[in-house]
């Protein structure tokens, strides 16, 4: 068997939750393979909205098994406060859930460092999420980084104290003040106890060998989907540098994320919103700043599942999707949120950048160049609700006309359609 593949083409928060839950009766195992609580997966059925941040989005389906692969990092404390959010709803996801022994664990000074790096930076801020993303991986990749698998050693404690104090040494040269700043309204200490008490309850989990796990599940005809998180356009060398995450989001991240071999990597699903958002700075080329996009933000609910913050919105950007498809090899797409522009009398689609009056054969390397300009195509909306819709035949014509073009514009077919958040708001062809 092979691993299936579900990530986002765009800036994230393509609705990879909603699809992952709605695929996940047909694999055994689901598995995050990188990024951390900086992802926020919505997830609603029965009137009721889950958000999960660490936990893989088939957590809901009790037969079907969730791995935090080797390739994420673990805040402890988040992690837990998912997993009691879970069991207040009636679920017991310790259950299903095994965790990588190899994943990287989020210290509360990982968090402060992440704050003091954004403050340094002032104005060119990355708009980071300050879950810690970018020092845990920086203490991964320079070889200090603390993982899963050594909450069970003696040294646990020391390596945790050397590392921190080595942290606040460098927050301290900083000059950041951090006696005032609240880690989700907990000060430094309140914070570093929870965390500690979280690390504790860990070893109850199921914490495994995951690159084992799934190639010898794989070996006995067992399916996987891979869960993407974050999106193409925040790779962190594909993407909008350095306007990014800090880990590869792209189908290779699947590999080292999870100690898959590319040879058994299967399809490739590539989601995608009818339009573009982005929360956090840097470069966006089809970004409104009027009325039409505030209008998106309002009917899409464009507010961050982590941060809550507003969303920026644009039209859809082809020159970007194909560069997405490109990376990934996507052999699928899914087309999500066509409802938020349902009263739209037309509907812009960026065919192309241009540098001046040329048009631009590939994609730039410079995606926040003050010339770059895009080049829109004007399409019909479909101007009607689509509730009523309960197979891709049902849609309005200019809509299929919407989707045809940028299957010809990519030459990958769109094979599923959803049309509102709720898991049965899908329309697969
Ligand atoms: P993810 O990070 O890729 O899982 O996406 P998020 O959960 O952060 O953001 C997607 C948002 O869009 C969530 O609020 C979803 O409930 C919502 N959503 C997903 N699909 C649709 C859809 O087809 N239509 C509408 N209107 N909302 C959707
Ligand atoms: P999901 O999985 C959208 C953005 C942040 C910031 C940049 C770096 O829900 O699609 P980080 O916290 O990683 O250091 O932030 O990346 N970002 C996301 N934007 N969806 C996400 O995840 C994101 N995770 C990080 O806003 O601009
Ligand atoms: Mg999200």
């Amino acid at each position: 068997m092979k691993v299936d593949v579900i990530l986002g083409l765009q800036w994230g928060d393509e609705g990879k939750g909603k699809i992952v839950d709605v695929f996940t009766p047909r694999y055994d195992i689901i598995a995050r393979f990188q990024g951390g609580p900086n992802a926020g997966h919505t997830i609603i059925f029965g009137g009721k909205k889950f958000v999960l941040h660490t936990i893989p989005s088939g957590i809901f389906h009790r037969k079907t098994l969730n791995v935090i692969g080797n390739g994420v990092i673990i805040d402890p404390l988040i992690l837990f406060r998912e997993i009691d959010k879970l069991r207040e709803a009636g679920m017991e996801p310790a259950e299903n859930l095994l965790v990588s022994r190899r994943a990287h664990l989020i210290m509360p000074t990982h968090r402060l460092l992440d704050a003091a790096l954004e403050s340094e930076k002032g104005v060119s801020k990355i708009g980071s999420t300050l879950k810690g993303i970018g020092p845990t991986y920086t203490d991964k990749y320079g070889r200090n980084g603390l993982r899963v698998g050594n909450i069970f050693d003696h040294e646990f404690n020391a390596r945790y104290e050397q590392l921190k104090s080595e942290h606040l040494e460098t927050i301290r040269h900083m000059g950041f003040d951090f006696s005032e700043h609240l880690l989700d309204s907990l000060t430094f200490d309140a914070y570093e106890e929870k965390w500690f008490e979280s690390v504790k309850r860990m070893k109850d989990l199921k914490i495994i060998d995951s690159e084992i796990f799934l190639n010898s599940s794989l070996d006995e005809g067992k399916s996987v989907l891979a869960e993407g998180a974050q999106g193409t356009m925040l790779d962190v060398d594909f993407g909008s540098y350095p306007f990014v995450t800090s880990s590869n989001t792209i189908t290779a991240g699947v590999c080292s994320g999870l100690g898959i071999s590319p040879r058994r990597i299967g399809k490739v699903y590539g989601i995608f919103k009818a339009y573009c958002t982005r929360v956090g700075s840097g470069p966006f080329p089809t970004e409104l700043h009027d009325e039409v996009g505030e209008n998106m933000r309002v009917r899409g609910n464009e507010f961050g599942s982590t941060t809550g913050r507003p969303r920026r919105c644009g039209w859809m950007d082809l020159p970007a999707l194909r560069y997405s498809i490109m990376l990934n090899g996507v052999d699928s797409l899914i087309m999500m949120k066509a409802d938020v522009l349902n009263p739209f009398p037309t509907v812009n689609i960026c065919t192309d950048y241009q540098l001046g009056n040329e048009k631009l054969g590939s994609f730039p390397f410079n995606l926040s160049d003050e010339n770059l300009k895009p080049v829109y195509r004007e399409m019909e909306g479909w101007n009607s609700e689509l509730d009523a819709c309960t197979k891709v035949s049902d849609i309005p014509a200019a809509l299929a006309e919407y989707i045809k073009f940028i299957e010809d514009e990519t030459g990958v077919p769109v094979d599923i359609l959803s049309i509102g958040p709720d898991r049965l708001q899908t329309l697969e062809r």
